[in-house]
């Protein structure tokens, strides 16, 4: 059965903004010189379709280009309308004078739209907003912002919300932590006021996320945890920091907050020198190691399992499933599982995130597995962006 969306027209945010959680794809332009690798490497303006990984396997997305011969399980049966219902939403994005920047006159296409640095960035947080709507439209959305910046966003269901903190490049992944930290209190606090008010759900992510299942049910599936990770089978990070689910009761509440100022803790004091995309995800899997039972073998497996982390619930979900990440996705999970949820466009793929939704809207029957298609069989391109 195909599932046809009703695209409601997406307005484009134009500002002079700079959105710093997205400047991987910046750095990687200026540390590849064009020439200095192989072809492997090569950057593209434009998707390249190559064979769809996966191919033959049972559970996995079969196409035939960019056609699905299996729909995914959400376009399959799911009753979108109410998903998402007492779940928030929660992301930190930051903008900057844009004139600091330099180049953000800078401009690329994708499709037939002409962004510059600022205007892309933009894009990405109103697909990334896009895809949480379509998905799970009675959830919220939040962005923990530094006060300073103004960002022009007025959306449905999404409310801008300022946390003082320290928004430089370097410190960016420490205040995310920070910032999460701080929600939680204000959280707290809110529920200690009104006691009776019930607590969202919460997950928090990254914003370069396409949600595309109703990633909110974890929380009725598995009813034990107080604190969702991510993990896949990486010995130098198995913990992707990119989403982290957080059960909205008083308690659930309290773990997170105590989990995360442990990990904010083992960051500032053993990871202040690593790149700065991958502290918080050493310290993560640290406090993880340090306290579980469980040995590095077990983020070889694909189900989903429970662990007491100091007094914490916390279920690890495989990134397969709930952070599927191109070129990731291509190899290390071969394929794409049906019941897929999350697709995280890290660095230069962002392009991707943009291509894909401007492919599911370029037609009012456009099939979500079909984008899927795209996705997985683009995923082992590497973009210019
Ligand atoms: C790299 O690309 C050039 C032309 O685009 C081609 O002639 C050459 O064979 C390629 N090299 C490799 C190693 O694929
Ligand atoms: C997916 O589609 C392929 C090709 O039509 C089919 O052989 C396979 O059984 C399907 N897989 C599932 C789980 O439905
Ligand atoms: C889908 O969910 C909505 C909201 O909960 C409900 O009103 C509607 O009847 C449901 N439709 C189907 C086909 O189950
Ligand atoms: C942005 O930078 C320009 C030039 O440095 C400056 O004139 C302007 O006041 C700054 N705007 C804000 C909002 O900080």
């Amino acid at each position: 059965m195909r599932v046809c969306f009703g695209w409601r027209p997406f307005l484009l945010f134009v500002a002079l903004v700079f959105f710093l959680t997205h400047f991987l794809s910046v750095l990687e332009l200026h540390q590849d010189p064009a020439g200095s690798h192989q072809n492997k490497t090569k950057k593209y303006d434009h998707l390249v379709f190559g064979p769809a990984a996966g191919e033959g396997l049972p559970n996995r997305l079969q196409c035939k280009g960019n056609k699905a011969l299996n729909k995914t399980l959400i376009s399959a049966s799911s009753n979108i309308s109410n998903g998402g219902d007492g779940v928030t939403f929660v992301t930190v994005f930051t903008v900057y004078n844009s004139s600091v920047g330099g180049r953000s006159s800078e401009s690329t296409m994708v499709g037939k739209v002409s962004y510059n640095k600022v205007a892309r960035s933009m894009t990405v947080l109103n697909t990334f907003i896009n895809f949480i709507q379509l998905m799970m439209p009675q959830s919220n959305t939040l962005i923990l912002t530094d006060p300073s910046s103004s960002l022009p966003l007025k959306r449905n269901r999404v409310m801008v919300y300022p946390i003082q903190g320290e928004y430089s490049r370097d410190k960016l992944m420490l205040q995310r932590i920070r910032s999460y930290i701080a929600f939680l209190e204000e959280t707290l606090k809110e529920q200690s006021r009104k006691p009776g008010k019930r607590i969202n759900n919460i997950i928090f992510t990254d914003s370069d996320i396409a949600v595309v299942g109703d990633v909110g049910q974890i929380f009725s599936k598995y009813e034990d945890f107080h604190v969702a990770l991510t993990f896949r089978n990486n010995k130098q990070q198995p913990l992707n920091s990119g989403f982290i689910a957080v059960r909205g009761t008083r308690d659930g509440i309290l773990r997170a907050k105590s989990f995360l100022e442990e990990v904010l803790e083992v960051y500032s004091s053993k990871y202040m020198t690593a790149s700065r995309m991958l502290g918080d995800q050493l310290a993560i899997a640290s406090v993880v190691k340090s306290h579980a039972s469980f040995d590095a073998k077990t983020f070889g497996a694909h189900e989903p399992f429970l662990e007491d982390i100091n007094g914490a619930s916390v279920l690890f979900l495989p990134c397969a499933v709930y952070n599927w990440t191109p070129p990731e996705g291509a190899g290390q999970f071969h394929g794409m599982p049906l019941d897929v949820k999350v697709v995280h466009f890290k660095g230069s793929r962002k392009r991707l995130m943009l291509e894909s939704w401007n492919f599911l809207q370029s037609s009012s029957c456009r099939d979500l597995s079909d984008m899927l298609c795209l996705v997985l069989s683009s995923g082992r391109t590497k973009f210019l962006y």
